[in-house]
Protein backbone atom coordinates (compact mmCIF):
# COMPACT_ATOMS: atom_id res chain seq x y z
CA UNK A 1 0.00 0.00 0.00
CA UNK A 2 1.11 3.28 -0.68
CA UNK A 3 1.97 5.41 2.28
CA UNK A 4 2.11 9.07 2.43
CA UNK A 5 3.26 11.71 5.44
CA UNK A 6 0.91 13.81 6.65
CA UNK A 7 2.46 17.30 8.10
CA UNK A 8 0.61 17.49 10.81
CA UNK A 9 -0.08 15.45 14.42
CA UNK A 10 -3.70 17.01 14.84
CA UNK A 11 -5.97 13.89 15.10
CA UNK A 12 -8.84 15.31 13.84
CA UNK A 13 -7.21 15.81 10.73
CA UNK A 14 -5.71 12.55 10.52
CA UNK A 15 -8.76 10.60 10.62
CA UNK A 16 -10.93 13.11 8.77
CA UNK A 17 -8.25 12.08 5.85
CA UNK A 18 -7.53 8.64 6.49
CA UNK A 19 -11.39 8.05 5.82
CA UNK A 20 -11.05 10.20 2.57
CA UNK A 21 -8.36 7.75 2.27
CA UNK A 22 -10.50 4.70 2.69
CA UNK A 23 -7.86 2.79 3.65
CA UNK A 24 -6.39 2.72 0.12
CA UNK A 25 -3.18 4.74 1.46
CA UNK A 26 -1.28 4.94 4.44
CA UNK A 27 -0.87 7.95 6.25
CA UNK A 28 1.80 8.50 8.46
CA UNK A 29 1.88 11.88 11.16
CA UNK A 30 4.86 13.95 11.93
CA UNK A 31 5.20 12.47 15.14
CA UNK A 32 5.32 8.52 12.95
CA UNK A 33 8.02 10.49 11.34
CA UNK A 34 10.38 11.22 14.46
CA UNK A 35 9.78 14.73 13.22
CA UNK A 36 9.09 17.05 16.57
CA UNK A 37 9.26 20.90 15.43
CA UNK A 38 7.07 23.13 14.87
CA UNK A 39 7.17 23.34 10.99
CA UNK A 40 7.05 27.21 10.22
CA UNK A 41 4.19 28.65 8.38
CA UNK A 42 5.15 32.08 7.99
CA UNK A 43 3.78 32.68 4.60
CA UNK A 44 0.94 35.35 3.20
CA UNK A 45 -1.34 32.78 1.75
CA UNK A 46 -2.46 29.58 2.20
CA UNK A 47 -1.13 28.03 -0.77
CA UNK A 48 2.41 29.08 0.12
CA UNK A 49 2.24 27.97 3.91
CA UNK A 50 0.83 24.00 2.76
CA UNK A 51 3.89 24.38 0.47
CA UNK A 52 6.66 25.45 3.20
CA UNK A 53 5.72 22.31 4.97
CA UNK A 54 5.43 19.98 2.52
CA UNK A 55 8.99 21.04 1.29
CA UNK A 56 10.41 21.15 5.05
CA UNK A 57 8.85 17.20 5.22
CA UNK A 58 10.39 16.05 2.07
CA UNK A 59 13.66 18.26 2.46
CA UNK A 60 14.57 17.22 5.83
CA UNK A 61 12.67 13.89 5.92
CA UNK A 62 13.18 12.59 2.53
CA UNK A 63 9.57 11.27 2.58
CA UNK A 64 6.66 12.33 -0.15
CA UNK A 65 4.34 14.04 1.73
CA UNK A 66 1.24 16.61 1.59
CA UNK A 67 0.35 19.11 4.11
CA UNK A 68 -2.63 21.60 4.72
CA UNK A 69 -3.51 25.22 5.53
CA UNK A 70 -6.67 26.39 5.79
CA UNK A 71 -8.45 30.33 6.55
CA UNK A 72 -11.71 31.56 7.06
CA UNK A 73 -12.06 34.52 4.75
CA UNK A 74 -14.64 37.29 5.74
CA UNK A 75 -16.07 39.32 2.56
CA UNK A 76 -17.24 42.68 4.94
CA UNK A 77 -13.29 42.25 6.75
CA UNK A 78 -11.52 41.90 3.24
CA UNK A 79 -11.18 38.14 3.19
CA UNK A 80 -9.41 38.61 7.41
CA UNK A 81 -8.06 36.43 8.88
CA UNK A 82 -7.90 34.55 6.29
CA UNK A 83 -4.01 32.56 6.17
CA UNK A 84 -3.92 34.57 9.68
CA UNK A 85 -6.75 32.85 11.52
CA UNK A 86 -4.96 30.53 13.88
CA UNK A 87 -3.07 34.13 15.20
CA UNK A 88 -6.25 36.36 14.23
CA UNK A 89 -6.16 37.70 18.26
CA UNK A 90 -2.32 37.61 18.62
CA UNK A 91 0.34 34.15 19.38
CA UNK A 92 -1.20 32.56 21.86
CA UNK A 93 -3.08 31.38 19.05
CA UNK A 94 -6.42 30.93 21.64
CA UNK A 95 -9.40 29.60 19.68
CA UNK A 96 -11.81 31.49 22.47
CA UNK A 97 -10.03 35.28 21.83
CA UNK A 98 -10.02 34.51 17.92
CA UNK A 99 -13.61 34.09 17.89
CA UNK A 100 -14.43 37.13 20.54
CA UNK A 101 -12.40 39.30 18.01
CA UNK A 102 -14.10 38.59 14.88
CA UNK A 103 -17.40 38.94 16.90
CA UNK A 104 -15.91 42.34 17.46
CA UNK A 105 -14.86 43.49 14.11
CA UNK A 106 -18.53 42.03 12.78
CA UNK A 107 -19.97 43.78 15.12
CA UNK A 108 -22.73 46.11 12.69
CA UNK A 109 -21.75 44.58 9.63
CA UNK A 110 -24.83 43.48 8.06
CA UNK A 111 -22.60 41.36 4.80
CA UNK A 112 -21.78 38.35 7.14
CA UNK A 113 -20.53 36.50 4.08
CA UNK A 114 -17.92 33.82 4.65
CA UNK A 115 -15.76 30.83 3.09
CA UNK A 116 -13.45 28.68 4.73
CA UNK A 117 -11.00 27.51 2.58
CA UNK A 118 -8.44 25.18 2.43
CA UNK A 119 -5.36 24.62 0.49
CA UNK A 120 -3.25 20.88 0.59
CA UNK A 121 0.44 20.65 -0.83
CA UNK A 122 1.02 17.70 -1.99
CA UNK A 123 5.10 16.64 -2.83
CA UNK A 124 4.91 13.20 -4.86
CA UNK A 125 8.22 11.97 -6.99
CA UNK A 126 9.67 15.06 -6.99
CA UNK A 127 6.52 16.63 -8.41
CA UNK A 128 4.48 19.60 -6.60
CA UNK A 129 0.62 19.43 -6.65
CA UNK A 130 -2.18 21.82 -5.00
CA UNK A 131 -5.97 20.96 -4.50
CA UNK A 132 -8.23 23.46 -2.41
CA UNK A 133 -11.58 23.01 -0.91
CA UNK A 134 -14.07 25.82 -0.02
CA UNK A 135 -17.15 26.30 1.75
CA UNK A 136 -19.41 29.50 1.62
CA UNK A 137 -21.50 30.49 4.29
CA UNK A 138 -21.75 33.01 6.71
CA UNK A 139 -20.81 34.80 10.26
CA UNK A 140 -23.20 34.42 13.10
CA UNK A 141 -24.13 37.25 15.91
CA UNK A 142 -22.98 34.61 18.46
CA UNK A 143 -21.66 31.51 18.96
CA UNK A 144 -23.65 28.13 18.95
CA UNK A 145 -22.75 24.54 19.33
CA UNK A 146 -19.83 22.52 21.13
CA UNK A 147 -18.69 20.34 18.92
CA UNK A 148 -15.52 21.03 16.41
CA UNK A 149 -12.88 23.24 16.91
CA UNK A 150 -12.14 27.26 16.14
CA UNK A 151 -14.37 29.19 14.77
CA UNK A 152 -16.87 26.55 14.16
CA UNK A 153 -19.43 27.82 16.53
CA UNK A 154 -19.59 31.67 14.30
CA UNK A 155 -19.64 29.54 10.83
CA UNK A 156 -23.12 28.18 9.28
CA UNK A 157 -22.59 26.81 5.94
CA UNK A 158 -24.68 27.63 2.42
CA UNK A 159 -28.13 25.21 2.71
CA UNK A 160 -28.07 24.71 6.70
CA UNK A 161 -29.59 26.50 9.43
CA UNK A 162 -26.40 25.43 12.22
CA UNK A 163 -23.36 26.37 12.80
CA UNK A 164 -20.35 23.71 12.06
CA UNK A 165 -20.55 22.96 15.86
CA UNK A 166 -24.04 22.26 15.71
CA UNK A 167 -24.49 20.40 12.92
CA UNK A 168 -21.37 17.97 14.70
CA UNK A 169 -18.32 16.35 13.05
CA UNK A 170 -20.02 13.10 11.06
CA UNK A 171 -22.03 16.00 8.69
CA UNK A 172 -19.21 18.47 8.80
CA UNK A 173 -16.72 16.26 7.64
CA UNK A 174 -18.47 15.69 4.76
CA UNK A 175 -19.45 19.03 3.59
CA UNK A 176 -16.14 20.48 5.06
CA UNK A 177 -13.79 22.90 3.18
CA UNK A 178 -11.05 20.00 4.00
CA UNK A 179 -13.24 17.10 3.02
CA UNK A 180 -13.51 18.63 -0.38
CA UNK A 181 -9.58 19.44 -0.88
CA UNK A 182 -9.10 15.85 0.46
CA UNK A 183 -11.78 14.15 -1.99
CA UNK A 184 -9.43 15.68 -4.63
CA UNK A 185 -6.33 14.40 -3.22
CA UNK A 186 -8.21 11.38 -3.10
CA UNK A 187 -9.13 10.92 -6.41
CA UNK A 188 -6.13 12.06 -7.66
CA UNK A 189 -3.86 9.63 -5.61
CA UNK A 190 -6.14 6.43 -6.51
CA UNK A 191 -5.35 7.68 -10.14
CA UNK A 192 -1.64 7.64 -9.59
P1 LIG B 1 -4.73 25.22 10.18
O1 LIG B 1 -3.43 25.94 10.18
O2 LIG B 1 -5.05 24.60 8.88
O3 LIG B 1 -4.87 24.24 11.30
O4 LIG B 1 -5.88 26.28 10.42
C1 LIG B 1 -5.63 27.59 10.88
C2 LIG B 1 -6.75 28.07 11.77
O5 LIG B 1 -7.97 28.13 11.05
C3 LIG B 1 -7.03 27.18 12.97
O6 LIG B 1 -6.25 27.53 14.07
C4 LIG B 1 -8.49 27.46 13.24
O7 LIG B 1 -8.62 28.64 14.00
C5 LIG B 1 -9.04 27.72 11.87
N1 LIG B 1 -9.64 26.51 11.29
C6 LIG B 1 -9.04 25.62 10.45
N2 LIG B 1 -9.89 24.67 10.10
C7 LIG B 1 -11.05 24.94 10.75
C8 LIG B 1 -12.32 24.29 10.79
O8 LIG B 1 -12.57 23.25 10.17
N3 LIG B 1 -13.25 24.88 11.56
C9 LIG B 1 -13.04 26.02 12.28
N4 LIG B 1 -11.87 26.65 12.27
C10 LIG B 1 -10.89 26.12 11.52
Amino acid sequence: MKTLVFATNNPHKLEEIQNILSGKIRIRSLSEINCPEDIPETADTLEENALMKARFVKENYGYDCFADDTGLEVEALNDAPGVYSARYAGEARSFQANKEKLLKEMQGKDNRKARFRTVIALILNEKEYVFEGLVNGFITKEERGSEGFGYDPLFVPDGYEQTFAELGNDIKNTISHRALAGKKLATFLFTQ
